[in-house]
């Protein structure tokens, strides 16, 4: 039977995620932002983090998939929805629930770059970074972990867990 571990709390997440609405809501003063959700992951994040920015923001989706019902990434990236607005020449952030190999950004900056966008961002609720391939810059992270399988407030094991408002390590 799986054991959960809370991580972070409703009261805990709700402040880290107020602390980095604050930065990006400065940075981007006065310029048009364009958040881009990774589902299915970030819609908690995303939607928590859109509703406490003080600046106006258009928001759409990707959808990839990389760990189908597993705790490690297969490495194969599938792309599941495109993106649906226009983003060249405008600030893109992309929101994520976490950077782990960081295989999942890369390819979605490679993505992204390709329709011109003026700047790309990286927001993430969780930056998890033992397991990192290549040096990512992370503009935006909410919660630093060294290692674990974090499940809740979105993020899923096995498409289990995603409703839960708190964060939590799974044990398996
Ligand atoms: C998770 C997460 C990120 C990605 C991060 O997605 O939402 O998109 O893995 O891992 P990486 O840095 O090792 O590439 P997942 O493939 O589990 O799909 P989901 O968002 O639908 O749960």
């Amino acid at each position: 039977m799986p054991e959960l571990y809370e991580v972070l709390s409703k009261e805990d997440i709700d402040k880290k995620v107020a602390a980095v609405a604050r930065r990006i809501s400065s940075d981007f003063k006065g310029s048009e932002l364009v958040m881009i959700g990774v589902l299915k992951g970030s819609f908690v994040f995303l939607s928590d983090l859109a509703r406490q920015l003080t600046i106006p923001v258009k928001i759409d989706f990707v959808g990839v998939s990389s760990y189908g019902d597993d705790v490690a990434s297969s490495g194969r990236i599938q792309l599941n929805r495109e993106i649906g607005i226009d983003i060249k020449e405008k600030n893109i952030l992309v929101v994520e629930d976490i950077v782990d190999t960081g295989i999942t950004i890369n390819y979605l900056i490679d993505y992204l770059k390709s329709f011109n966008p003026l700047t790309i961002s990286i927001c993430t609720m969780i930056d998890k970074q033992q397991r990192r391939e290549s040096e990512i810059r992370i503009d935006y992270a909410c919660h630093e972990i060294q290692e674990g399988f974090i499940v809740g407030y979105g993020l899923d094991y096995a498409e289990n867990y995603r409703h839960l408002p708190e964060l939590y390590h799974l044990k398996l």
